[in-house]
C-alpha cells in the first residue's frame, strides 16, 4: 500500500516540474535554477522507484524515453491529414486570394511561418496524451508517442482535463542540427542532409532514450473541430493553443490585406537565417472558421490555405578543385571549390561535400557545372550535377593517399564507416581543430588566437597540445608574423583570465569524442571536479540521466589515454580552474529574463550573459513577450523595435548596473 502522503507528494511534485518544463522550454522563461529542477526530479524518480504502482504514462519520467520498442503500430487519423499547394511568386498568391475573394467575400488571413520539419497529430484524452502519429500518407500515420514524450515543448498533461487532437511541427533546432551532423560525420556517418531528415530519421528510432538526446522542439498550429471548443478563427486557435501550454510560433501575424500577407513574405525570406529552425516559406490561411468551411478542400489541399514558399535560393558555379580538411579526429572532408558565384547577397567559394560516397552518389567530378542551394537558407550545398554540361574533360574525385596536411597514412576505421582519417595520431591539422575548438566562445573564450594564429603557433611547435597555450610567453608570441605588441599583451590577459573558466566549458574544450556543450552541462553539475570525473567508471557515468552507453565510454576511454592525464596535470600546475562553480553566487535576479541588443562597454555578449546568470537571472538571445529587461547597448538592432512592440522594458548599460546594485543591497538589508 502506498501511504497517501506519498500520493500526493507525487501528484504534486509531476505539477510542478510539468510546469517548470513548460517555463523552460515552451515560454524559454524558468523560474527555478537546474538545481532545483533536478532536485525535484532525483526526488520524483526515487519515490516511483520505490513504489512502481505509482508510475503514470504522464509522468515527467518518461521524458527520458522509456524501453526500446519492437516497432511502429500504424494508426488511422481522425481526419484526413493532408498537404498544401503550393506557390512561389506574388501573382501566384494574388491569384489565391482572387479566388478566395470571389467565393466568400473579403478575409482576414493568419500568415505563419512554414516549419521545414515534420507534422505529427497528438491526441489528448481528458488531458493525457495518449497517442501522437505521424503524417505517414495522410490517412494513416505511425504511432510515435513513446519518442515524441520526450520532446520537452510538448505537453504530456495539459492544464484542463480536455479530449483534443492538435496538430503541429516537430523540427529539429538549427544549431543542434549542426552539432550532431558535425557529430555524425566525425563518427563517420552520413550526415542528414537537413534538419527534416534528422527529425523524420529521430522520431523513428526504436529507443526512446537516444530520441531524448536530440532535442527536439516542437510548434503546434491545428486543432481538429476547433468549433467544439468555441474557437471561431484561426487567430483564436493559436491563442488557445499557447492557453493550453502548447510551443506556438511567436512570429504569426494577423493579417487584414493581402498586402500584408505579402510584406510579411518578403520580410521572412530576407530574415529566415536568423531564426533558430528552417522555415521554406508562409502558410497563409483564412483567418475565419466559417469561411474556411465554405471553401472547403480539394481532394489534396484545403482551399482556404496555401503555402507560399520563399524563392529556391539556388545557383549555378563551375567546380575548379577539390580541396580536404583535416578534423579534430582525423576524419578528411572534401570541399568543393568554384567559381565564386553570388547567392542571396554572398559570395560562394565553396560547400563541403561531407564524404566521398556522397560525391560517387551525385557522381561529382572536377570541372563540373553544379547547382548550388543554400540549405535553409544557411549552408550552401551542391543539389546535383549539370551533366549535359559535360565535355568529357572533367576529373574524378579520388582519396587522398595521404593526408593533405601531414602526409600521413589515410584509411578507414572500420568497413561500416563511410569517413576516411588520417591516422596519424600527432597530425598538426587535427591538433589545429582541437585548438579551435579549446579556445572557442563555448570552450575557454580566449579572444586574439583566431585559427590563423594557431596555425602558426602548432607550426612554429610552440604549442604541441592544449595546454601549452597556458606556458605560451610573450617571447613565444612575439615570433609569430603579424601579432603587434598591444595584441600579444590582449592574447596574455585573455589566457590569464581563462584560467577561471568554468568546469562545463573547461570539459567542452577537452574535445571528448560525443561530448558537446548539453552534455558537458550535464557532467559539470554532476561532478564537483575535473578528476573526479576522470576517475569516474562507466558505471558511475551511466547512473548519469542523460549520458548513454557511447558517451560513458567515450568519456572513460578518453580518461585512460596517458596524453590526458598529462595535459590535465600541465592544466593544473598551469593554475586552471577544475572546479565546478555551477552555483549561483548571488541570487538577486533570480525570476528575471534580459535580452541585449547592440554594443556594451563593459562586457562581451558572453560576458554579460555569464554575468547575468551568476547573479541568478535568466539571458535569452531572442526577445519575447517573456523578456523583463532589454539591455540596450550602442547601435542596437531589431529587438529595440521588438522590445518596444511587446512593451518590454530597456535598460542602458548603466541603468541594468544600477538595478544590479539596488537589488543587491535590497538584498543585504533582507537578510540584516
Ligand atoms: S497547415 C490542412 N501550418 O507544411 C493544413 N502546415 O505542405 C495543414 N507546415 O503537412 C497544414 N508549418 O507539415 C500548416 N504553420 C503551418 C505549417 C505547416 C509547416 C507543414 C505541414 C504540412 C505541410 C504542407
Amino acid at each position: 500500500m502506498v501511504p497517501e502522503k506519498i500520493r500526493e507528494e507525487v501528484e504534486r511534485l509531476r505539477r510542478e516540474i510539468e510546469y517548470h518544463n513548460y517555463r523552460y522550454y515552451v515560454l524559454a522563461s524558468p523560474v527555478i535554477t537546474d538545481e532545483e529542477y533536478d532536485k525535484l526530479m532525483q526526488r520524483l524518480i526515487e519515490l516511483e522507484e520505490k513504489y512502481p504502482e505509482l508510475r503514470t504514462p504522464d509522468s515527467p519520467t518518461q521524458r527520458v524515453g522509456g524501453q526500446p520498442i519492437e516497432g511502429f503500430e500504424t494508426v488511422e487519423h481522425s481526419e484526413p491529414m493532408l498537404s498544401l499547394d503550393n506557390t512561389y511568386n506574388e501573382a501566384e498568391i494574388l491569384n489565391f486570394h482572387e479566388r478566395v475573394r470571389k467565393t466568400v467575400g473579403d478575409v482576414e488571413y493568419v500568415a505563419e511561418l512554414k516549419i521545414d520539419g515534420v507534422s505529427i497529430a497528438l491526441r489528448y484524452e481528458n488531458g493525457l496524451l495518449v497517442r501522437a502519429i505521424t503524417r505517414g500518407d495522410g490517412i494513416k500515420g505511425d504511432d510515435v508517442t513513446a519518442n515524441v514524450k520526450t520532446v520537452k515543448s510538448i505537453p504530456l498533461r495539459l492544464p484542463e482535463p480536455l479530449t483534443i487532437e492538435v496538430r503541429g511541427e516537430i523540427f529539429m533546432p538549427v544549431s543542434y542540427f549542426e552539432e550532431y551532423n558535425q557529430q555524425r560525420e566525425e563518427e563517420g556517418l552520413t550526415p542528414f542532409a537537413n534538419p527534416r531528415n534528422a527529425t523524420a530519421g529521430t522520431l523513428h528510432l526504436l529507443d526512446p532514450a537516444e530520441v531524448a538526446k536530440r532535442n527536439l522542439d516542437s510548434f503546434m498550429y491545428y486543432i481538429v473541430k476547433p468549433q467544439q471548443y468555441g474557437l471561431k478563427t484561426q487567430w483564436e486557435a493559436l491563442e488557445f493553443l499557447k492557453k493550453l501550454h502548447f510551443k506556438v510560433n511567436p512570429h504569426s501575424k494577423l493579417c487584414k490585406s493581402i498586402e500584408e500577407v505579402i510584406e510579411y513574405w518578403r520580410n521572412w525570406s530576407k530574415e529566415r537565417s536568423k531564426l533558430e529552425y528552417w522555415v521554406d516559406g508562409v502558410v497563409v490561411k483564412v483567418n475565419d472558421f466559417a469561411k474556411q468551411n465554405e471553401l472547403g478542400w480539394t481532394a489534396k489541399s484545403p482551399r482556404w490555405a496555401i503555402a507560399f514558399k520563399f524563392p529556391a535560393q539556388q545557383a549555378r558555379t563551375k567546380i575548379i578543385g577539390i580541396t580536404y580538411q583535416v578534423g579534430r579526429t582525423g576524419v578528411i572532408t572534401p570541399v568543393a571549390e568554384f567559381e565564386p558565384v553570388e547567392l542571396e547577397g554572398t559570395i560562394i567559394k565553396r560547400a563541403s561535400l561531407h564524404n566521398f560516397d556522397y560525391i560517387k552518389e551525385k557522381d561529382i567530378r572536377i570541372g563540373d557545372y553544379v547547382l548550388i542551394e543554400k540549405a535553409g537558407g544557411i549552408i550552401p550545398q551542391v543539389v546535383h550535377v549539370v551533366k549535359d554540361l559535360r565535355t568529357g574533360q572533367e576529373q574524378p574525385v579520388t582519396v587522398p593517399d595521404e593526408c593533405p596536411v601531414c602526409g600521413g597514412p589515410v584509411g578507414k576505421e572500420s568497413k561500416e564507416y563511410v569517413a576516411y582519417k588520417c591516422l596519424n595520431p600527432h597530425c598538426p591539422a587535427k591538433l589545429k581543430r582541437h585548438l579551435e575548438v579549446f579556445v572557442s566562445r563555448q570552450a575557454l573564450d580566449i579572444q586574439g588566437l583566431g585559427p590563423k594564429i594557431i596555425s602558426k603557433l602548432v607550426d612554429a611547435g610552440l604549442v604541441k597540445d592544449i595546454a601549452d597555450i597556458f606556458y605560451l610567453t610573450i617571447f613565444d608570441l612575439a615570433q609569430i608574423s603579424g601579432l603587434g605588441p598591444k595584441m600579444i599583451a590582449n592574447i596574455l590577459s585573455e589566457i590569464e583570465r581563462a584560467k577561471s573558466v568554468s568546469l562545463e566549458r573547461l570539459i567542452v574544450g577537452l574535445g571528448i569524442p560525443g561530448v558537446g556543450e548539453r552534455t558537458a552541462k550535464i557532467l559539470a553539475r554532476k561532478f564537483r571536479s575535473l578528476e573526479e570525473l576522470a576517475n569516474a567508471s562507466i558505471a558511475d557515468l551511466l547512473l548519469v540521466e542523460g549520458i548513454g552507453e557511447d558517451t560513458a565510454k567515450s568519456i572513460y576511454d578518453y580518461f585512460k589515454l596517458p596524453k590526458t592525464k598529462e595535459i590535465i596535470e600541465k592544466l593544473k600546475k598551469a593554475g586552471v580552474n577544475m572546479k565546478s562553480n555551477i552555483e549561483v553566487k548571488e541570487d538577486v535576479l533570480s525570476g528575471l529574463t534580459f535580452c541585449v541588443t547592440g554594443t556594451l562597454k563593459n562586457f562581451s555578449r558572453e560576458e554579460i550573459k555569464r554575468y547575468i546568470e551568476s547573479l541568478g537571472g535568466h539571458y535569452t538571445d531572442n526577445v519575447s513577450r517573456k523578456t523583463d529587461y532589454l539591455i540596450v547597448g550602442e547601435n542596437p538592432g531589431s529587438k529595440l523595435q521588438k522590445a518596444q512592440k511587446f512593451g518590454v522594458k530597456t535598460l542602458t548599460e548603466d541603468e541594468f548596473l544600477q538595478l544590479v546594485e539596488e537589488r543587491k543591497k535590497k538584498k543585504g538589508e533582507q537578510q540584516k
